[in-house]
């Protein structure tokens, strides 16, 4: 375990076996149809992997990276695209894949940015979900764990860029970022 993780949450086991249960959930709903997959960087690049790979469906995939945070551990509220979709998504049925869903201000942003692009279909896919920080009134329509509030890293999760490639998702000593 890497010095700076105070406890392991979801093993590489763990996050294996939940992700294959939301692609198999996602394959059922969307039988008959194509998805197409937005992937919101950097956090969620791992798990935009996987999950694809669970999904047993012609689908296509785009990606997307907004910031919201610096390096800190609070979201500002403030969110910026800085990298838009190569793709249309105009009668797509599309399926947002994010790490983590916490105060919800980037999702409460990009679903309307999104919408006003004439989707078919938005919903969210979200790995981690910490309700007890939501600021804005959005929910997720698939979510992998629900976590208490703690700052994890780790499986594509970041501290000021660190801890990403860590193949588990731990709770971050806190006094890493009190320092
Ligand atoms: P929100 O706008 O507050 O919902 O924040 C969403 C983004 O903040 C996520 O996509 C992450 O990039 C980041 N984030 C929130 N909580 C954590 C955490 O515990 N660890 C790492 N990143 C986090
Ligand atoms: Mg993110």
């Amino acid at each position: 375990m890497h010095q700076d993780v105070e406890q392991i949450l979801y093993t590489e086991e763990d996050l294996r076996r939940r992700i294959s249960e939301l692609g198999a959930q996602i394959a059922a709903d969307y039988a008959g149809r194509m998805p197409m997959l937005v992937s919101v960087l950097r956090g969620s690049y791992i798990f935009m992997a996987d999950l694809t790979r669970a999904i047993d469906l012609d689908l296509t995939v785009d990606f997307m990276a907004v910031s919201s945070y610096g390096s800190g551990t609070v979201s500002s509220g403030q969110v910026e695209i800085k990298k838009d979709l190569s793709d249309s998504i105009e009668g797509r049925d599309l399926i947002i894949v994010e790490d983590i869903l916490d105060s919800g201000n980037t999702l409460y942003y990009l679903m309307d940015v999104l919408r006003a692009r004439k989707p078919a279909s938005i919903r969210i896919c979200t790995l981690m979900d910490k309700p007890e920080r939501r600021a804005k009134p959005i929910t997720a329509d698939y979510v992998g764990f629900t976590i208490p509030d703690a700052f994890i890293v780790g499986y594509g999760l970041d501290y000021a860029e660190k801890y990403r490639n860590l193949p588990y998702v731990g709770v971050l000593k806190p006094s890493v970022y009190a320092k």
